[in-house]
């Protein structure tokens, strides 16, 4: 893959990594796992988990992707090229094959997301309480057409930006849409900071309780952090081989580490100042987003005049289009990406993404339908929605990423990590040791501790 073809900035490349890393994760389930597990004392782990964890993956896997400039199989392959290696490429595949299942389930709810993007714009929200607002939700989550529809809908969006190209569409979309997406919600979080009783909400979620984390918290904790920031699946290693040469791996990692954070944070305060502020549940779970939030801003909207709620309410759904947009958007080049560096002679980027879209919209339809026409086919008393949803939060992402820390803790020679994290030798890397350390032996011991305990409560 030449230099050319890669990110042109580092603002460029840390907005689209960012854009992938920020997502549903930080928006919906961030919060509200948080409030659950104990809000501050979850926090605490989730915080470190992120940066101790969770940031070693993500250099793990630029170092991977930048130093190979190719996608996750052919980077295994790359790196470990003799024929007693050659295993190492099906880490390679476990990924692709994870992004495939991650990106099939995030249209789902991101079919979801664009239609109350477009009610909430027309105000079909308004006026509805709260079990109005509940059994909206039902039928049109279960019923077989529309949520079909704006699948197509988002995935077209996204097909667009991917057709556009890695500088013209990804880079330049994310350059404008993250800007844009930090001031929609610093403006959601100023309403919600605000409201008369917000601060109860700020008490859910930063006051550690530590009687409420539990194991299966810390376990949470630490899924979270991996789909928070978008690694174990090699989404990243494909970012990183777009990044320039010159690019500072440490450095932007950092950052798209905090930024993500942060935007979790934020995201916390836009929701539960203002859901307790107007008396609604705050342990909505799935339904967060689509019925307790809907009612919250409702009653924000006054008997007569400007519906002050309504226009928050389309806000907080533009936001979570774009959050989702540009996540989706690094899923589907992970995936285009791949299929270009298989078939170098016959494929071309727009004929892989209409494929690989055809393709996603049929298994995004029927995980869609699974939730209401075919909720009778299940798998082991999950329909087929909450059977790959288990895969892709438990096993999947904590597996790949298992083999990719393995792999460049043990089997990667230490002078190729070197060279890459000093850009040949013109940083400084007194870090190396903890680095290596975390690689080899913390991330090791912690994902195989979460995949054993997936495995032992089914
Ligand atoms: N990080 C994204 C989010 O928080 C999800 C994602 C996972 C995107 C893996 C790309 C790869 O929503």
């Amino acid at each position: 893959m030449s230099e050319t073809k890669g990110f042109t900035s580092s603002f460029g490349a840390i907005a689209a990594a960012v854009g992938s890393a920020v997502g549903l994760g930080n928006i919906w389930r961030f919060p509200y796992i948080c409030g659950q597990y104990g809000g501050g004392a979850f926090l605490l782990v989730y915080l470190c988990f992120v940066f101790f964890i969770g940031m070693a993956l993500m250099i793990t896997e630029f170092v991977m992707g930048r130093h190979t400039r190719r996608t996750p199989i052919f980077a295994y392959e790359t790196l470990a090229p003799s024929p007693k290696q050659r295993w190492w490429r099906y880490a390679g595949l476990l990924g692709l094959i994870t992004s495939f299942l991650i990106l099939a389930l995030y249209l789902v709810i991101s079919g979801w997301t664009t239609n109350y993007f477009a009610e909430s714009a027309v105000g079909r929200l308004a006026g509805l309480d709260s079990n109005a607002i509940t059994e909206h939700f039902n039928s049109f989550s279960n019923s077989a057409l529309r949520p079909i529809v704006f699948i197509a809908v988002f995935l077209a969006i996204t097909a667009a930006v991917i057709i556009g190209g890695v500088q013209k569409g990804i880079e330049r979309v994310s350059k404008i849409l993250m800007p844009v997406l930090v001031v929609l919600l610093m403006a959601l979080c100023v309403r919600s900071a605000t409201l008369p009783g917000a601060a109860k909400g700020f008490e859910y979620l930063f006051k550690p309780d530590f009687t409420q984390l539990t194991g299966q918290g810390v376990l949470a904790a630490l899924g979270q952090a991996l789909f928070s920031l978008s690694v174990g699946m090699g989404v990243m290693i494909v970012y990183g081989s777009y990044l320039p040469k010159d690019d500072n791996l440490l450095k932007t990692s950092i950052w798209i580490t905090v930024c993500d954070t942060l935007i979790a944070i934020l995201a916390g305060i836009a929701i539960f100042p203002a859901v307790f502020a107007c008396g609604q549940d705050p342990a909505g779970g799935p339904g967060l987003v689509f019925m307790t939030l809907p009612a919250v801003f409702n009653s924000m909207n006054p008997a007569e005049g400007l519906p002050i709620g309504t226009i928050f309410e389309t806000i907080f759904f533009l936001l979570l289009v774009i959050a989702a947009l540009t996540s989706a958007i690094s899923l589907l080049e992970a995936l285009v990406a791949w299929g270009n560096e298989y078939n170098t002679k016959r494929s071309s980027r727009t004929r892989n993404t209409i494929i690989l879209c055809g393709l996603m919209l049929v298994l995004s339809a029927v995980l869609s339908l699974s939730n209401g026409v075919w909720n009778g086919f299940t798998i082991g008393g999950k329909t087929l929605f909450g059977f790959v949803d288990q895969l892709n939060s438990i096993y999947l992402p904590p597996l790949c990423s298992l083999c990719a820390v393995i792999f460049l803790g043990w089997v990667v020679k230490k002078e190729i990590i070197k060279d890459e994290l000093s850009n040949g030798g013109t940083l400084k890397t007194g870090y190396l040791g903890v680095f290596m350390f975390l690689i080899r032996f913390v991330a090791p011991a912690a994902l195989l501790i979460v995949l054993i305990t997936g495995i032992l409560n089914g």
